[in-house]
């Protein structure tokens, strides 16, 4: 009687069965066949690990990346008028490998004297949407819930946490620039 048909007497004495013929087969060739099998998934699982790793690493990497605060061109000074809140648009220094049109940024500039600049985001506060400057009412209102913002940026009215971010500005050789920053939302 071959030990697959007699598992009380098979338990315990080193051997097993071989599915395929039903003889008896050592501890030895169990171990080597386990081996074996072992040895056909891991070049499979080094494979996975050497292409998901890098991928992954491409994907997530950026997005917990310190922030990057940079310095870029807005233009000439000369074409702001002093007095007039127009708005910019400059790209992200620093965008995410698929940010694709989402790395141009904007901000409204606002020339308050000779060498004065104001730049305030366009997110609102709230939950982010882009505020527009109504000159005849010297206000930024939000047209997502109805945020409303002072011309200075402080709120007026409406949902919106606190006031619209400011961006440091600077000028240097007679060209306006910002300093990029995170703009906190909600
Ligand atoms: S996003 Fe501006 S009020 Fe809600």
């Amino acid at each position: 009687m071959s030990c697959c048909s007699d598992h009380g007497h098979g338990e315990g004495h080193g051997h097993g069965c071989s599915p395929q013929s039903g003889e008896p087969i050592s501890v030895q060739e169990m171990n080597r066949r386990k081996f074996l099998a072992l040895l056909s998934i891991v070049p499979g699982a080094i494979a996975t690990a050497a292409i998901g790793v890098p991928v992954a690493g491409f994907v997530v990497a950026p997005i917990f990346a310190p922030e990057k605060r940079e310095w870029v061109s807005l233009g000439a000074v000369s074409q702001f008028k002093i007095g007039d809140t127009i708005q910019v648009t400059y790209k992200d220094p620093s965008p995410l490998p698929w940010a694709g049109v989402t790395a141009n940024n904007g901000a409204y500039v606002r020339r308050t004297g000779e060498n004065d600049f104001i730049a305030f985001a366009v997110n609102c506060s709230h939950l982010g949407c882009p505020v527009r400057w109504i000159a005849s009412a010297n206000l930024f209102m939000c047209p997502c819930h109805g945020g409303v913002y002072y011309s200075d940026g402080s709120v007026a009215a409406g949902p919106p946490p606190r006031a619209l971010s400011r961006y440091n500005v600077r000028i240097e050789n007679g060209e306006l620039q910002l300093q990029t920053q995170e703009v906190p939302i909600g």
